[in-house]
């Protein structure tokens, strides 16, 4: 039996992104819950999937294939939510796209479209889930981030950083306006997180995964599950008086330096000495 602290019964969640990974991972885990879904990706057969795993649980749901880049289609999106449902209580903004350019190289068309789809879209799903919360007096939204939304990543990423910042600055600023009419924002930054494109990624460069993993003490990569408690705990009243939090969802990256060893690297101080003449010498 689920605890009252986390129960979602008659609670209506909106998910972008729902088709697969994280997106699917926060449905299923809100629909196990008891709320009922709205699930929203512009993959037709993937969140149609989704959509017909959380009625096996009992739990109704609307799905969409709004494309979550274009404001007035999020305008439409809502209004159907409003006929199906009459309410939003949480919304998991998390569909989302980024595009790898070389600074130098980036197109200013590229760098809109990312803004449009991570920045514009994310603010336009909030604006509309926050005007019916703000109505309700009541009302969580779960913005994705990234690691990338407050330290860089290189490799290409110049637009998807530069979006995802923006994204942690739109939930401090909601949270910040709405919190005393009961309307939550808070913003969860992953690390690594497998999906289809880092597994192409990991598969072009070998040297990637093993990157990855000298940056994460967990010593794994995040799995779509990973995403699972915090979006319920977020969703509930169990975090009531949690707005305005960016929440690292990360096996422990943003706590360890860059020269930092993670623990799952740490050999004997010995073998180092052996490696090493001088400190050895230093340390007889
Ligand atoms: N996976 C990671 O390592 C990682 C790390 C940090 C942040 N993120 C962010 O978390 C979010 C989810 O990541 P994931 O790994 O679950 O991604 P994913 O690629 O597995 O799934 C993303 C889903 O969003 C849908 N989508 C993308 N753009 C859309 C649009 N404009 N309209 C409608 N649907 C759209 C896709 O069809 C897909 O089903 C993304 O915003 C991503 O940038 C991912």
């Amino acid at each position: 039996m689920n605890s009252p602290l986390f129960s979602l019964t008659d609670r209506v969640a909106v998910i972008s992104g729902a088709a697969q990974g994280m997106g699917r991972a926060t449905a299923l885990a809100l629909a196990q819950h008891g709320a009922d879904c709205v699930l929203v990706d512009r993959n037709r057969s993937g969140v149609e999937s989704t959509g017909s795993e959380i009625e096996a649980l009992g739990r109704r749901t609307l799905v969409t294939t709004t494309d979550v880049s274009d404001p007035d289609a999020i305008g439409e999106l809502f209004r159907q939510v409003d006929q199906r449902f009459g309410r939003v209580d949480f919304l998991g903004n998390i569909a989302g796209d980024g595009h790898l350019a070389k600074p130098e190289d980036l197109t200013i068309a590229d760098l809109q479209r990312v803004l449009r789809n991570l920045v514009i879209g994310r603010f336009a799903m909030c604006q509309e889930a926050g005007r019916r919360m703000l109505g309700q007096g009541r009302g969580s939204i779960m913005n994705i981030g990234s690691l990338a939304s407050s330290t860089a990543l290189g490799r290409g990423h110049i637009a998807y950083s530069m979006a995802m910042g923006a994204v942690i600055q739109m939930t401090r600023e909601l949270s910040t306006e709405w919190a005393y009419r009961g309307v939550r924002v808070n913003c969860v930054t992953p690390a690594q997180v497998v999906n289809p494109s880092l597994e192409a990624r990991m598969a072009d460069d070998p040297t990637l995964e093993g990157r990855f993993l000298r940056g994460i003490p967990a010593g794994r990569l995040g799995q779509p599950r990973d995403i699972m408690g915090l979006a319920v705990f977020l969703a509930s009243d169990a975090s009531e008086w949690i707005t305005g939090a960016i929440i690292p969802m990360d096996g422990g990256n943003m706590a360890m330096n860059a020269g930092g060893t993670p623990g799952h690297e740490q050999r004997p101080v010995q073998a180092f000495l052996h490696e090493d003449p001088l400190k050895k010498a230093e340390n007889v």
